[in-house]
């Protein structure tokens, strides 16, 4: 199989983790493209959905899928998303296609995170993949001062705005042994307007498709994982 059709297993795989009649969260990137599709056809089991990015809420709306404010919504049962690593207590680096901050937000609001993965994603130690952080363009440079002190090697992304109008710096080179620790310290920088590290709240079920099938796993509960 390839990565795109790995990442489609893993996607269709997360539509038997929808609540009916709610609104879902939906994150960014090519595998929840596949998932926003999946969902399309299931469209009148629920509400509806709030997404994590402009690219995202076009594909739903394409499908005729409700996109709602999250200003209005004060539940969201299950938000489902794609990541960059993931790690053996699922905590994550995401960011890749730069949506980090609505991404982490509408997780924070969410009861389950679902997590879906090609097996390529899956590491021992976060920190290969470079850490997305955002940033406010006036504090580009201090920011990355201090990414450096930190041991990293930032790099502005360049020709890339984000959703809310800011820069994202790559920091290239960390190895993050403690990921909860660095998610806080990098975010205590001030122009920081979040990191891509997915620690404080990680996942909490992780479908990750590898040529065995699609593994199902859930957070401090490996016995029960089971394997389409
Ligand atoms: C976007 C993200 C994505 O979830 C992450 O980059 C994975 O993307 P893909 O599914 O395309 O591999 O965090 O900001």
């Amino acid at each position: 199989m390839t990565q795109d059709e790995l990442k489609k297993a893993a996607a269709l795989a997360a539509l038997d983790y929808i609540v009916d009649d709610t609104i879902v969260g939906v994150g960014t990137g090519s595998t929840v493209n596949h998932f926003i599709d999946g969902l399309a056809t299931i469209r009148s089991r629920i509400r509806g959905a709030v997404s994590s990015s402009e690219a995202s809420s076009a594909r739903l709306a394409a499908h005729g899928i409700p996109v709602f404010d999250l200003n209005g919504i004060d539940r969201i049962p299950v938000y489902v998303d794609g990541a960059d690593e993931i790690d053996g207590r699922f905590c994550m680096i995401k960011g890749g296609g730069g949506a980090l901050t609505r991404e982490k937000i509408v997780a924070a609001v969410a009861d389950r995170f679902v997590c879906i993965c090609d097996a390529s994603k899956r590491v021992d130690t976060l920190g290969r993949f470079p850490l997305p952080v955002e940033v406010i363009p006036m504090a580009r440079a201090h920011v990355s001062r201090e990414l450096a002190r930190l041991g990293g090697q930032p790099r502005v992304r360049e020709n890339f705005v984000s959703d809310n109008g800011n820069l994202i710096i790559d920091v290239h080179g960390l190895a993050i042994t403690d990921p909860c620790a660095l998610e806080g310290e990098i975010n205590q920088i001030v122009g920081v307007v979040t990191n891509g590290l997915f620690a404080s709240r990680g996942a909490d079920v992780l479908l990750l498709a590898g040529a065995g099938g699609v593994e199902r796993l859930a957070r401090d509960a490996s016995p029960d994982a089971t394997r389409d």
